[in-house]
């Protein structure tokens, strides 16, 4: 008799492009962002459906105000990380700042390492009509592409700040153009970040594919959160659409205190904490090392 263990089927690309959940198909995408095994590993055992290599990792991991000096190299050491620890999760990596502006070549390049190198099955790109052409060449090169349209981080300065975007009638619609044209141009998903729930309905109801909102209300086909947001281990400001699922960051500091205080107490290793040899062993290795009461090193 055979006993199985449980490999789990990983979720592929046409899977996630066709879980439109706002039009009854499939229930709503969960995508987790993930830097390094232990993120990937909890992450996927949760479930969540796709895993974000995001450049968020810029802030969050490196202490860094924004996410514009993240590097290709930085990225595809992550997303190794991930991709080595999450068995079923679709894995989708940031191309960073300046890694798909210069040229389309270059884009494929670095796009192709994401793939390569770091086991990503897709990366996204921000931005909309402007890309098109860079996409094409994505998409033709059988890179999947997944879009981020709104708050788009990496136009900080541009954009004059972190600030919610398509508040007015003639930027909300130039979003919906946008999302049909990444639509169109074949983007398997859009990330729909920072704005208005009713901007953000309209858009997902114009596009054949799924939008995976963050800050983007309730009515996207899926919804994405940066792992140490959603675990309380982010501290200052919290932006109003995290919801904390846990405060793990007073958790880890209360078990880092009583290990400090264990090692300065002495009970911290316990004998069982610890190798042991037997007590001859012990006899021995005296006998060998410690020398007899009265010898000098100089008499050896
Ligand atoms: O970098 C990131 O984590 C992201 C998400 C916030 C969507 O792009």
């Amino acid at each position: 008799m055979h006993t199985h263990t449980a490999v789990p089927t990983p979720l592929t690309i046409p899977e996630i492009a066709g879980r439109k959940a706002s039009a009854g198909i499939g229930i709503p995408l969960a995508m987790i962002t993930a830097y390094d095994v232990v993120s990937a590993r909890l992450a996927d055992r949760a479930g969540a459906d796709l895993l974000l290599v995001g450049d968020s990792l810029g802030m969050v991991l490196l202490g860094r105000a924004h996410t514009l000096s993240v590097t290709m190299d930085e990225m595809v050491h992550h997303a190794r990380a991930v991709a080595a620890a999450a068995p079923r999760a679709l894995i989708v990596g940031d191309l960073p700042f300046l890694s798909y502006h210069v040229s389309r070549p270059e884009a494929v390049r670095n796009a192709g390492r994401l793939l390569s190198e770091g086991g990503c099955a897709a990366v996204k790109l921000e931005g909309g009509r402007r890309c098109l052409r860079t996409i094409d060449r994505l998409l033709a090169a059988d890179i999947p592409v997944m879009g981020h349209l709104g708050l788009t981080p990496q136009s900080l300065h541009r954009l004059g700040g972190f600030r919610v975007q398509g508040r007015q009638v003639e930027a909300a619609a130039g979003l919906v153009d946008d999302a049909r044209a990444l639509a169109a141009a074949g983007v398997f998903a859009i990330v729909l970040e920072g704005i208005p729930a009713e901007v953000a309905q309209i858009i997902t109801a114009a596009v054949p594919i799924p939008t995976i909102g963050i800050g983007a209300g309730p009515h996207c086909d899926g919804q994405v959160l940066v792992w140490h947001d959603l675990l309380g281990l982010t501290e200052g400001h919290t932006p109003k659409f995290v919801r904390r699922y846990a405060h793990l960051g007073p958790v880890i500091v209360d078990a880092l205190m009583r290990f400090v205080g264990d090692v300065r107490t002495g009970s911290f290793p316990a004998a069982a904490e610890s190798y042991h040899v037997p007590p001859e062993v012990v006899a021995a290795v005296q006998d060998r090392t410690i020398p007899p009461p009265g010898s000098s090193p100089d008499e050896a």
